[in-house]
């Protein structure tokens, strides 16, 4: 099939590289020429592991190109359409801002005016619930099919998620041309990924565009839970590690997702359980999900805890004190920092006058690009130099295995706070530091 991918950030690119390799002939079109420019090289613009290799097989076997936006010739003889743009925050309230939807959008119809075919177009973007119907029935007129099918990729694990997903869900049009329509060219794209068994779920608009929001808002209360109950181990003397483990020995609770620390970052989780109690309010049904503002006060009060715990380990005052900060992305196997726990701790104690060093093996490109302020070092133990406190805020593998005794000798103040709870806390005390994770004693 003739596919376009409209939007190429780490879902598109994903995505595109993906299709192309499961045969279908790609086009991948951003508004970004510098984007555009580097994944035609086959270089990724971001850190994501697997795409690369992916990107360039799709590259060299000629099914797979990209164009700068809006690239309408190119649109012209598509046979299907996936929308990817981002949804970020609106810049004055919880919103989604849904204006790369409506250009991509606008692309289509542009595309679809100067050509013979009806493409079926489908939405991959995360949006708010209702925004399918709009749409269907704004292309209604065009003759086009829209088809909903939410992506649920996490980051530095988009190929495997993209190619052997959980699920595939549809959401159709109540039309029941339409939904057969939709249905058929979708369950062709995805042949191979439904012979191999992946369970496809076939719902209208408005559940599949809940499937995506519910998920992400569930993930982001099982993280706050076990965040909370880290305040009430603070409190008691209590260990949320223990806790969290006997729990998870409930297979009906499970361990997943069952991390208490510095909490959930990232360009979706935050976004989207804030994007969803926006959209709750203007449907009058703002109660059903007001826990979610509890799920983001939960998750934003762990922050403010490493602020204060930096103060207290550091005697009450953090002007002119080496703090070095262990990670800056959102979580570890990525470069994203949207939102990222570990970089508005670090810009707070920056704030607050203290010397930050943030080291990365990944991130300090974008670290350096966005928040020039902070201090970036990417060698560990060059950035460990010296240092009155150290913060381990994002886990990576590297600094899970620093040994302590080395750490030790390098520093200037053996002070560690572990904002993921992945040290053994006995081995760092045992080796003369002074150790805190977040809800243990
Ligand atoms: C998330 C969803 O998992 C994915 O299905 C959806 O499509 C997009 O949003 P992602 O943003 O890539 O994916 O990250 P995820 O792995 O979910 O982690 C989100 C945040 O939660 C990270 O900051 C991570 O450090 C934090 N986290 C995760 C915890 O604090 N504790 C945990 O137990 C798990």
């Amino acid at each position: 099939m003739k596919i376009s991918v409209i939007g190429c950030g780490y879902l598109g690119a994903v995505h595109a590289a993906c299709m192309a390799s499961l045969g279908h002939d790609v086009i991948g079109v951003d508004i970004d020429a510098d984007k555009v420019a580097v994944l035609n090289r086959g270089d990724v613009p971001f850190f994501e592991p697997g795409l690369e290799q992916i990107l360039q097989q799709s590259l060299a076997s000629g099914r797979l190109r990209f164009a700068v936006a809006p690239a309408t010739d190119e649109l012209v003889d598509v046979d299907v359409h996936f929308v990817t743009v981002g949804t970020p925050q609106s810049a004055t309230s919880g919103a989604a801002d849904l204006s790369f939807v409506n250009s991509a959008f606008d692309m289509i119809e542009a595309a679809v005016k100067s050509s013979t075919k009806k493409p079926v177009v489908v939405g991959k973007s995360t949006v708010p619930v209702g925004t399918a119907h709009a749409l269907a029935k704004r292309i209604a007129p065009l003759g086009l099919t829209l088809v909903w099918n939410p992506e649920f990729l996490r980051e530095s694990f988009a190929v495997e998620d993209t190619l052997r997903p959980d699920r595939l869900v549809y959401g159709l049009s109540d039309d029941p041309a339409h939904a057969v329509h939709g249905q058929s060219v979708l369950d062709e794209i995805y042949a191979s990924m439904l012979a191999a068994g992946i369970p496809r779920l076939v719902m209208n608009y408005p559940t599949a565009e809940l499937v995506k929001v519910a998920a992400n808002s569930f993930l982001a209360t099982k993280i706050s839970f076990i965040n909370a109950m880290a305040e009430l181990c603070e409190a008691t003397g209590g260990d949320v590690v223990e806790l969290a483990h006997a729990l998870g020995h409930d297979v009906r609770i499970g361990n997943r997702f069952l991390s208490a620390g510095v909490g959930f970052g990232g360009g979706c989780l935050p976004k989207d359980i804030r994007a969803f109690v926006s959209r709750a309010e203007e449907l009058g049904v703002e109660d059903a999900v007001g826990f979610l503002r509890e799920v983001d006060e939960i998750n934003q009060r762990r922050r403010d805890r490493v602020v204060d715990l930096s103060f207290a380990a550091l005697g009450g005052a953090v002007a002119g004190k080496k703090i070095t900060v262990l990670g800056a992305a959102f979580k570890p196997n990525s470069d994203d920092i949207r939102d990222s726990p570990a970089l508005d701790v670090a810009l707070r104690l920056h704030e607050h006058g203290a010397q930050v060093t943030v080291t990365d093996p990944e991130a300090l490109g974008a670290v350096e690009k966005r928040l020039p302020q902070l201090r970036t070092q990417v060698e560990t133990m060059a950035a460990l130099k010296g240092a009155d406190l150290v913060l381990l805020l994002t886990e990576w593998d590297e600094y899970k295995n620093l040994d302590p005794a080395v750490v030790r000798g390098i520093v200037a103040h053996p002070k560690i706070i572990d904002g993921r709870n992945v040290l053994d806390a006995q081995a760092w005390k045992a080796a003369g530091w002074g150790y805190r994770g977040l809800g243990r004693h």
